[in-house]
């Protein structure tokens, strides 16, 4: 058979959040996917990069006072490490602020520049007066204009799942500068999706039933029949694919070659970073990119993307490879959400699991490898990792069916038989159906199965692969049962047949290991080692281990997960928000709607700002002007002062004890007479030198020394409240 040359991706991560057990759903199961194309043989890449452009990254890096190019460089690494840690193995790691994707970027742009598909427009658009830049519909906030929530983004209301344009808010504010924004004209660019050679080739594309099969899974193939509606019917609209500066991207190259002042839009450039991270692996490699994504490549191309980003990868994306002249995608392969315990993840409920916390606290990567493989299926449906059902799962399949074969066997050949396996000729008589060996399956069943388990890798139907697997270690363990090697090791008349119950059963524990290789690469090299035996390809499943084949010591594989790790693992990631904050925060994530795409590209990335609080909640907290009437020094502390404030004027006004961390900044007889600002409702705390009524309000910044307490304008009085 001749090797298929396959080109994989998984959709790119932004690069200003961390990858969350949410993101891992795909890069796992790409990565099976890749593993089980490697070792069938072919030659396969898998390719992926950080998303990089776009104005929340601009402004998260402004609010951290680093450059974008910091910001970008530091979550790189941060990714990196996080795949590395699961085991996520591309063949490139790439980002889209590289020559490469530049380069493709603007080739795509000027392509489809020369065949008429770009038209440049005015439009109006939201501009903020103090910021001094437009703004994306997700940092337009205000009241729905159909239900009146409060704090609604500019393009759907999160309550009422209404669909509008930003300029139908009410009481509209910028989210940036919280400035009221104004309307203003500006030109854009737009790739003319709406002509009839865009439309024609979507709809035909679409459908299209290839030789590999269905570019679309029928569920998305449906949905983008009602996106581009009926024939003629011409619903697919223009698509603006350019951003006025201050913008972090890739400037549009203007025709004398000179500036644009206009940036990509951060979705144009995103999956040319699938070609820019390929390119730089072929320049690294030496591989012809053009086999790849040239016109007339036989290439496969497969895209494995989260279902709320269908849109951009079924519709804009092919029809612009397939407009410039470049190949289009062999399919699309869309999965679902992840939900924990049957929710949304949620940073209060501690279930929005950073990757980072899950390896920090020591649990297994390959423990959630086998749980979303055991989950995962060729359809768009969300799966759950219902956290109860993941320990049983782990402890009683992969411990107690898989791992279990090896360890009631290994010890018995090392010690009583110097690592040695016996003649398998001799293995023939063992009487169950499952794995009576015929002449070219030396394991029977057990060795036949690699086609449909193979089968069923192909088509991502993990879940009922492991089912397949998980049936062939309970018969392994059948097998154990019944022939008990403990109560044979206690003859030593039975010395030979003790060695062959237990070299069938390494054997078939050797057959079981390859068939979960993709889903656990590290496990299946650890027990080659243990093995003593080659990197196994798929084809090795009917070679088995020969007769006198020396094994290793057996270490044991894999430990059991405890309840308590899980549960330290939902408190390491629990957020302490009040519940409206934690209820916004929950609504976009991952977990992002389809419904409202095609107008709300922004929405896919969170502003540096967020979660927001709603104005009801800090309404709750009580800000008062207060007079520091006394203020010592407190025997014992090193940072605190004692201050008393009065919340009134007059001779006897009620005054609070305050214990605030400001010593190493002031002299606490200058203090006295002056006016700040104090938290008055908070809570008393009791501290080791008193109770302390309250809180004082004061700048500081972990960057740069110094604390600033507060004061107001002169005419502010003791008691006035601040709001
Ligand atoms: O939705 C997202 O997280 C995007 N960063 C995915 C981009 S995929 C591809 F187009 F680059
Ligand atoms: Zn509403």
């Amino acid at each position: 058979m001749k090797p298929r040359q396959i080109l994989v991706t998984s959709a790119l991560p932004y690069a200003n959040g961390a990858i969350h057990l949410g993101h891992l759903v795909e890069y796992i199961q790409t990565d099976i996917w890749v593993r089980f194309q490697k070792l069938s043989g072919h030659e396969c890449y898998y390719v992926c990069a950080d998303d990089t452009h776009g104005t929340p990254i601009m402004l998260r890096a402004e609010k951290e006072g680093i450059t974008p190019e910091a910001l970008i460089a530091r979550v790189h690494a941060e990714h990196s490490r996080d795949f590395a840690g699961f085991h996520v193995a591309f063949d490139n790691y790439h980002s889209t602020h590289t020559p490469e994707t530049r380069h493709y970027a603007e080739d795509i742009y000027a392509r489809l520049k020369v065949a008429g598909l770009i038209e440049v427009r005015t439009i109006e658009q939201y501009y903020d007066p103090v910021k001094e830049m437009f703004l994306p519909d997700r940092f337009i906030r205000g009241e729905c204009p159909k239900c009146a929530a409060h704090d609604q983004y500019g393009d759907a209301c999160e309550s009422c799942g209404a669909a509008y344009a930003p300029t139908e808010l009410v009481n509209p504010y910028s989210a940036v500068s919280g400035a009221t924004p104004v309307l203003r004209e500006s030109e854009h660019y737009f790739f003319r999706l709406s002509d009839p050679r865009c439309q024609d080739f979507l709809r035909e594309y679409t459908q299209r039933v290839g030789a590999h099969g269905p570019v679309l899974q029928a569920e998305a193939a449906n949905k983008m029949q009602e996106w581009l509606g009926a024939p003629g019917e011409n619903k697919l609209t223009d698509w603006d694919i350019s951003r006025d500066a201050p913008y972090f991207g890739f400037e549009i190259p203007a025709d004398d070659g000179k500036s644009s002042g206009k940036f990509f839009y951060v979705w144009l450039d995103a999956p040319i970073g699938y070609m820019g991270s390929f390119r730089n692996l072929c320049d690294k490699q030496g591989l012809d990119f053009d086999a790849y994504w040239g016109k007339d490549s036989n290439a496969e191309l497969y895209h494995f993307i989260g279902k709320d980003i269908l849109y951009f990868h079924a519709l804009f994306w092919p029809a612009e490879l397939a407009q410039a002249g470049y190949r289009t995608p062999t399919k699309i392969f869309a999965h679902g959400f992840l939900t924990v315990d049957g929710q949304k993840m949620s940073k209060s409920r501690g279930t929005f699991i950073t990757a980072e916390s899950y390896l920090a606290q020591g649990l297994n990567p390959e423990w959630l490898r086998y749980y979303y493989a055991a989950k995962l299926n060729g359809s768009i449906e969300d799966i759950d990792l219902n956290l109860d059902d993941f320990i049983a799962r782990v402890n009683s399949d992969l411990i107690g069916k898989y791992i279990n074969i090896a360890s009631r066997c290994a010890g018995f050949i090392t010690k009583r038989f110097d690592g040695k396996l016996s003649d398998m000729e001799a293995q023939f008589d063992f009487g169950s159906s499952h794995f009576t060996p015929n002449k070219d399956k030396p394991f029977g069943e057990f060795s036949a199965k690699a086609e449909s388990i193979a089968a069923l890798y192909e088509s991502r139907e993990y879940s009922k692969a492991l089912r397949e697997i998980m049936a062939l270690a309970d018969s392994a363990n059948q097998f154990v049962n019944d022939k008990k090697p403990w109560e044979i090791a206690k003859n030593p008349d039975r010395n030979e047949e003790l060695q062959q119950v237990c070299s069938i059963a390494l054997n078939l524990f050797r057959i079981l290991t390859l068939y979960l290789k993709p889903i656990l690469p590290k496990l299946a090299a650890e027990v080659e080692s243990f093995l003593n035996i080659a990197e196994m390809k798929w084809a090795d499943v009917n070679n088995p281990l020969p007769a006198g084949h020396r094994i290793s010591e057996y270490k044991h594989l894999m430990a059991r997960i405890e309840g308590k790790q899980v549960e330290a693992l939902v408190e390491a990631n629990r957020e302490s928000l009040n519940p409206v904050v934690a209820a916004v925060d929950n609504s976009h994530s991952q977990q992002r709607h389809a419904q409202h795409q095609q107008a709300s590209e922004d929405r896919t990335q969170q502003s540096p700002w967020e979660p927001f609080i709603a104005i009801d909640d800090f309404a709750k907290v009580d800000l008062r002007i207060v007079r520091i009437v006394d203020a010592a020094h407190v025997a014992g502390a090193e940072k605190l002062l004692k201050l008393t404030l009065a919340l009134g004027e007059g001779p006897n006004p009620e005054t609070r004890t305050v214990f605030a961390g400001i010593k190493s900044a002031y002299d606490p007889e200058l203090l006295v007479g002056r006016l700040t600002v104090m938290v008055a409702n908070l809570a008393p705390r009791k501290m080791k030198f008193g109770l302390s009524e309250g809180m004082v309000l004061a700048a500081s910044d972990a960057d740069s020394p110094g604390i600033f307490l507060l004061s107001p304008d002169s005419g502010a009085v003791p008691g006035m409240k601040v709001k």
